[in-house]
């Protein structure tokens, strides 16, 4: 029997790339890892090693070493080698400053092949522009680009840093089941067959909320959890159908106490990840006010450009678009694009009528203030109202106004509150290195559904209405306010959490405002709101999208680039190809029989 490792045959790694320095200089080594860039000098070929650490030269000199020399001849891109060699200093001119390693230089002595490498897919260079598909199709080959390298060792930081924060201030990581059961309200389940009970299903958690409430409820005061949350619904730049919260929960407190040890770990992760302090509070602002002002319950407050209500200056306005709006109870608003007139030409102008049509506004009112003052509605009304919306918006020469007006306020937010950011990214106004965190607060606990015609919770059925708003939970939901607070960053909503009920009859009273007949209440929720009859602590908490935060602090605004193996658009994954289809067998033993429907011709 051989002893030893017959693969690495002998060899074994002195150091990783990056860890040798000047200091070393005349140190014999050994490195191992992929062929990067090669340049053949004539007698000289110098091929850059990679590892995980980052670049290393390696010379093969023609003159000494004329067999070696043929050897890295055959070398190609991504072969996996080890090097062994003496340190040496790259000599005058040759310095690469922009490498940790750029001084010195490895003289190869001897060198191991451990794998060849087929032509790759695409190169493996820093900031790839290469399509998606196919980065995400070869991820691994992606993954060894040293941006993705970085950004998952980030991720690796963040969980360590959250682990220790929340370890240091009392709080108990335990696991939550991954098979549970499928609960009506939040966004659709994905769901898991049952072998030995035919004909039922789990469901993968959309969160740990329950599990974690009832952690609070068996006494562990303190909770916090890195855990995978899986949501069927459609997916955006920012969303995952598989993705990480970092879940906190905590017992005897109220909004102040949950939201102070969240900023104690925010501002941890922002003095570790980015070597930044973050003044703390946090500004807060209502939800009602970030409605008002940004047109959005996650606004990016690096930027001005405030929404304006233009309901008073119009009030006695003809126009019909801006009139019937304010009749039917509408809005008219308007954001002032400072030196917006040079970007937005009639041309562009088109483009983002597009744009806000697709949140369902009717169209896109402007002003330009060039040398003369144009606009798209100065026919129809008074030169009055023009200056009036002028003066109010403070809008100057070189400036350029939108106004969104329409019955429903919530078109003309979302209108608007898109647009802000829009023209925002097209003026350079998001500095990705800059962050600007804030809480939104006092969110509505409930809002109304028109397809379902009923009320559903806005954050989830276990959120506790404010105090001072209680009392309104049956004569009027609408207005009811929710102990419920966003952290937002930089227009996302990176965490979200409240305070909870623990009374059985709040709970109960709250699933009635929601529609449900209290049988149904009690099949589905049953186990919560006995579990509230055997003591219960007032308690709360939060969970973050760990993807979302790392997305934000590597500079990112593509939530995949955070994830080592992330879903594309249609949830599927294009390196193992699932989801995939089952074999006759596993389906027979599932007891499930697919009624699929007729593949539509192409
Ligand atoms: P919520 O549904 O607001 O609250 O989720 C909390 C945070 O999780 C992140 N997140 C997502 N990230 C990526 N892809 C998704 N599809 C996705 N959905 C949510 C967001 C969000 O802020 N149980 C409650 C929390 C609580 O009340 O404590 C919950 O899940 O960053």
């Amino acid at each position: 029997m051989k002893i030893g490792n017959e693969v690495l045959g002998g060899w074994k790694r002195s150091h990783l790339c990056t860890a040798l320095s000047a200091q070393d200089i005349g140190k014999e080594v050994t490195v191992m890892g992929w062929v990067g860039r090669t340049r053949n000098l004539g007698g000289l070929i110098f091929v850059d090693l990679r590892d995980y650490t980052g670049i290393l030269q390696c010379t093969f000199d023609q003159s000494q070493y004329p067999e070696l020399f043929e050897k890295a001849f055959a070398l190609r891109t991504e072969y996996t080698i080890a090097v062994r060699g003496v340190v040496r200093s790259r000599g005058e001119g040759a310095i690469n400053p922009d490498l940790p390693t750029g001084e010195i230089e490895i003289l190869a002595t001897e060198m191991k092949v451990f794998a060849q490498a087929k032509t790759t897919p695409f190169e493996i260079v820093e900031d790839s522009q290469v399509n998606e598909m196919l980065r995400l199709k070869y991820r691994y080959l992606d993954l060894r680009r040293p941006d993705m390298q970085r950004i998952l060792r980030l991720r690796h930081k963040v969980t360590q840093i959250t682990r220790s924060y929340f370890a240091e201030n009392g709080f108990c990581e335990i696991e939550t089941p991954i098979l549970t059961k499928s609960t009506p309200e939040g966004a659709r389940d994905y769901v898991v067959p049952s072998r030995v009970h035919p004909g039922k299903f789990y469901a993968l958690p959309q969160s740990p909320q329950q599990y974690k409430q009832l952690l609070m409820l068996a006494g562990f005061d303190r909770y916090i959890q890195i855990t995978k949350c899986m949501r069927d619904e459609d997916l955006r730049a920012d969303r995952q159908p598989e993705f990480t919260q970092i879940d906190m929960e905590l017992s005897f407190v109220d909004v102040d106490d949950v939201i102070a040890v969240n900023e104690g770990f925010l501002a941890r992760l922002f003095k570790e990840i980015l070597g930044q302090e973050l003044q703390l509070p946090l500004p807060r602002l209502t939800w009602k006010d970030a409605m008002e002002r940004y047109g959005s319950d996650k606004p990016d407050i690096r930027f001005g450009m405030e929404l304006q209500n233009l309901g008073e200056v119009l009030g006695n306005c003809q126009f019909r678009v801006f009139a019937s709006a304010l009749a039917a109870g509408g809005s008219v608003r308007a954001i002032n694009v400072k030196g917006g007139y040079d970007t937005f030409s009639r041309k562009e102008i088109d483009k983002l009528t597009e744009f806000v049509r697709t949140y369902r506004a009717g169209g896109l009112a402007w002003v330009r203030m060039g040398d003369e003052i144009a606009s798209s509605f100065g026919k129809f009304v008074t030169p009055e109202e023009m200056q009036a919306i002028i003066d109010r918006m403070g809008a100057e020469k070189g400036d350029c106004i939108f106004i969104v007006a329409d019955a429903k306020n919530q078109v003309v937010f979302d209108a608007l509150g898109a647009l802000r950011c829009e023209c925002a990214r097209r003026l350079g106004l998001c500095d990705p290195t800059v962050f600007k965190p804030l809480w939104v607060v006092e969110f509505p606990l409930l809002e109304y559904d028109e397809e379902e015609g009923r009320y559903t919770a806005m954050h989830h059925p276990f959120t506790s209405p404010m105090d001072e708003d209680e009392h309104l939970l049956e004569t009027d939901p609408g207005v009811v306010r929710a102990k419920a607070y966003d952290i937002v960053l930089n227009g996302y909503e990176l965490g979200g959490g409240s305070i909870r009920i623990h009374s059985s009859e709040l709970q109960t009273r709250m699933f009635r405002a929601l529609g449900f007949t209290d049988e149904k209440a009690q099949e589905n929720f049953g186990h919560l709101i006995e579990a509230f009859s055997y003591g219960a602590p007032p308690h709360g908490g939060l969970a973050y999208g760990l993807d979302r935060i790392v997305m934000l602090l590597a500079g990112r605004d593509n939530i995949k680039d955070g994830i080592a193996f992330p879903k594309v658009q249609n949830a599927s994954e294009p390196m193992m190809n699932s989801p995939s289809e089952l074999e006759e067998k596993q389906l027979r033993e599932l007891c499930i029989k697919l009624d699929l429907p007729e593949k539509e011709e192409a």
